[in-house]
């Protein structure tokens, strides 16, 4: 699901960068998250909580690699759909 409108940025996106070990403020520094119209903050700073509370530990992130994350261990959604991968 599109995040932000404005540059085009994914849940998927942040919550890939989120369980790398990046803050929100990294994250939109580096995808430009929130930084147009500003309306997709409070939903940008939600994905990164969801990913951040869950998984304390950051995890690695190879460039080009699938994200390998347990069921339901970025977000707790385990069950249900999980956008966070
Ligand atoms: S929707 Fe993200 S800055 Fe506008």
């Amino acid at each position: 699901m599109i995040v932000c409108v404005c540059r085009r940025v994914s849940d998927r996106e942040i919550a890939r960068h989120a369980r790398a070990g990046m803050s929100f403020d990294e994250i939109q520094f580096e995808l430009g998250v929130a930084t147009q119209c500003g309306r997709c903050e409070d939903c940008a700073r939600d994905v990164v909580a969801q990913c951040n509370a869950s998984q304390p530990v950051a995890a690695l992130y190879k460039e080009g690699a699938p994200a390998t994350t347990a069921a339901g261990a970025c977000c707790g959604q385990q069950g249900r759909a999980c956008s966070c991968s």
